[in-house]
């Protein structure tokens, strides 16, 4: 059976000036080496990504940006390439998160053309799906994954190459992000196990078994271990308790908390 490395991810979305950001990644630096078996991430605003790549050093953090545009350079005011991205130090990019998708209108067709513009340009996606509470309350979940997960990867999957098995997916329920109220981890583990199937369904049984699935929406140091725990769970898009040092490395040493 293949094991998939754990990968605990922070999105700091529109938080941070250069001074904080680095004085943050310093914090948290020294506490990898002690990690098994998993990975950390962390995606930082834009302005960050310099000084942050080079506090990050040869720690063994990932960095990761929060969006980009497919294309590789144009007239296109305020918006950052993969090149761009790739030159600051990013191995990765978050795609379709539901604040992009609810504030800023993005589609699940634009954000098929930033998937395969990631993969193309030789940046690991981090593709988020989720439903809102509505979609939940109604019945919708599955239809409305289902759906976001056959339109965002609509190049991946009419590609002869097919998903790489680097690309993320990270399921993040709109109802759970920064409220406060979390998917249980067997509520989770329902969506996650239902996106390991379409994964299945569409590519094949090694990148089911390869991708990485992370859980996103008020994961904190008290329900990470419940998370993580589940089998289709691979780890988190943390948010809020990501800007806070002590709390991100509590979640990062979520195994501790297993024992
Ligand atoms: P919170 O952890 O603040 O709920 O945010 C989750 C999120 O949106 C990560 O991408």
């Amino acid at each position: 059976m293949i094991k998939r490395r754990h990968l605990i991810a922070g999105n700091w979305k529109m938080n941070l000036d250069v001074k904080e950001s680095v004085k943050l990644v310093e914090s948290i630096a020294p506490h990898i080496a002690d990690l098994d078996e998993v990975d950390v991430l962390i995606a930082p605003p834009f302005t960050s990504l310099g000084a942050v790549n080079n506090a990050i050093g040869n720690s063994g953090i990932k960095l990761g940006a929060q969006n980009m545009h497919w294309e590789m350079n144009g007239a296109y005011t305020g918006e950052i390439s993969g090149p761009m991205l790739k030159e600051a130090g990013c191995t990765h990019v978050i795609l379709g998160h539901s604040e992009r998708r609810i504030l800023f209108k993005e589609t699940d067709d634009l954000i098929d053309l930033k998937v395969k513009a990631a993969v193309v340009q030789g940046l690991i996606p981090i593709l988020c799906i989720g439903e809102t509470l509505e979609e939940r309350e109604n019945g919708k979940t599955f239809d409305v994954i289902k759906n976001q997960l056959d339109n965002s990867l609509l190049y991946l999957r009419k590609n002869n190459a097919g998903m790489p098995v680097s690309t993320i997916l990270a399921y993040e329920p709109v109802w759970a992000i920064g409220t406060g109220r979390t998917a249980s981890g067997e509520q989770a583990q329902e969506v996650h196990h239902f996106i390991r199937k379409w994964i299945k369904e569409e590519f094949n049984d090694e990148t089911a078994a390869r991708v990485r699935i992370l859980y996103g929406g008020s994961v904190n140091p008290d329900n990470v271990a419940d998370l993580m725990s589940q089998p289709d769970i691979d780890g988190g898009l943390v948010g809020g308790a990501s800007l806070k040092a002590d709390l991100f490395i509590k979640i990062m040493h979520f195994q501790n908390k297993l024992l």
